[in-house]
């Protein structure tokens, strides 16, 4: 997925976004077998909104998922949930704001 993909208009103010990428890549082993799964995406989530993210199999939908609710860490970058940085976050504060914060339903 790159940051050329089509996502709905950023949410006017600061205040009404849930979440944010900025810049968010990720990237999967390294040398032949190395998968750029996320390149240089940007997206808003505004807050109270449905947003739905489409693309195909492999496009790294589940991984920008992945990455922005702190499941798994992020190559370069910066992903926030309000105002919160997740990459600063110890393994207790990002548990903290899993739990109170980011819902999944599989
Ligand atoms: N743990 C991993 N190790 C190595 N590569 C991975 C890993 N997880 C995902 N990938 C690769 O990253 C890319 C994005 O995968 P991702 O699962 O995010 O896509 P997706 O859009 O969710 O696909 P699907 O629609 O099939 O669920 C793919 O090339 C995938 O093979
Ligand atoms: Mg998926």
């Amino acid at each position: 997925m790159s940051h050329a993909a089509a996502f709905p208009a950023p949410a006017r103010a600061t205040a009404a976004v849930a979440a944010r990428a900025t810049d968010l890549s990720k990237v999967y082993g390294q040398g032949e077998t190395q998968v750029v799964a996320l390149d240089q995406v940007s997206v808003e989530f505004g807050r109270a909104r449905f947003t739905a993210i489409m693309g195909p199999s492999g496009s790294g939908k589940s991984t920008l998922m992945h990455c922005m609710a702190g499941l798994d860490s992020i190559s370069s970058g910066s992903a926030l949930i309000g105002d919160t940085e997740l990459t600063g976050l110890n393994d207790k504060k990002l548990t903290q704001l899993r739990r109170d914060k980011i819902g999944f339903i599989f």
